[in-house]
């Protein structure tokens, strides 16, 4: 394989390997190296079916099953399908509005996520141009640019993060179909603490942890200083020259590490206009066992 790195220093294309085909032990560790140190990677021209998806997927850790058992691929319920196209009833057949915002998959899960691998299907174009794109800001490139102050004062800290937060925002976008969370859907998803600041388990160096998302306090500070950092923080993650934005062509598979990223899938293209991906969610149990990351606070 051939692995060519972005010209904004985010991201990277791995050409010459074919994803449909089981991964070698070498080739794994050769990608599981490239996603840490670029954190996202786009294997162009692919053609695969749910199965080679979620196969592929695997190899990087445990699939995670959407609660809301929604939206699934009809063979494999590891494989969540993202769409705005709907059946002949008229009926949605996936998440029209999954990502559309700044946030880190499963920030607000005990155990959170590694990598999301998706596979486009078909994209929506106008103009010769494609439409949502999936944008990134590198957690790596934020961590480095907080003032050393504001780190020496943030060490050690923690940030609640809720799945309401970013569920209840999406419910205010006009044409949203996310039904309010009932009592016990909240009670399902309590919110969850995670350090600040991360050490990547494939780098080593350390990333900022804290996602306009679903982050909601810094859990050290009063409430109104918690509230100031926290914007500081995520002004300065979302800064243009921390960006990348992957522009979709049908056949990709696009991978991206959480742990160094945040990611916003941009909403500017219209219902007729149709966007139909395959999407594995893999968990970070390969390196923070179950249960293990809140300990590290
Ligand atoms: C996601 O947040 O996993 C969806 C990203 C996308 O559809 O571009």
């Amino acid at each position: 394989m051939n692995i060519n790195i972005n010209s904004g220093g985010i991201g990277a294309q791995v050409l010459n390997l074919d994803l449909s085909k089981p991964l070698d032990e070498d080739e794994y560790s050769q990608l599981e190296i490239a996603l840490g140190t670029h954190s996202v990677l786009c294997f162009p021209a692919q053609r695969l079916n749910s199965t080679q998806l979620k196969e592929f997927s695997q190899r990087f850790g445990t699939l995670e099953i959407n609660v809301a058992n929604m939206f699934q691929d009809t063979l494999h319920p590891e494989v969540m399908i993202l769409s705005n196209k709907v059946d002949e009833k008229g009926e949605p057949i996936g998440f029209k509005d999954a990502g559309q915002d700044w946030h880190t998959d499963m920030s607000y899960s005990k155990d959170i996520a590694f990598s999301n691998v998706l596979y486009g299907i078909e994209i929506p174009y106008r103009d010769g141009k494609p439409l949502g794109n999936t944008a990134f800001c590198s957690t790596r490139k934020a961590y480095a640019a907080i003032p050393i102050d504001l780190k020496e004062r943030l060490k050690g800290m923690t940030v609640t993060h809720d799945f309401a937060k970013f569920w209840d925002n999406m419910r205010k976008r006009p044409g949203s179909l996310r039904a309010e969370l009932t009592p016990s859907q909240r009670a399902a998803k309590p919110p969850v603490s995670h350090p600040i600041f991360l050490k990547h388990p494939i780098t080593g160096d350390t990333v900022l942890y804290a996602n306009p998302g679903y982050a909601i306090r810094i859990n050290e500070l009063d409430e109104a200083e918690s509230e100031r950092i926290l914007q500081t923080l995520f002004e300065l993650q979302l800064r243009p020259e921390f960006q990348y934005e992957h522009r979709w062509r049908v056949g990709d598979v696009l991978m991206w590490d959480n742990i160094s990223t945040l990611h916003n899938a941009v909403a500017d293209y219209k219902a007729d206009e149709h966007r139909h991906i395959m999407r594995c969610q893999v968990m970070a149990d390969r390196y923070f066992p179950r249960g293990t990351l809140a300990m590290k606070a």
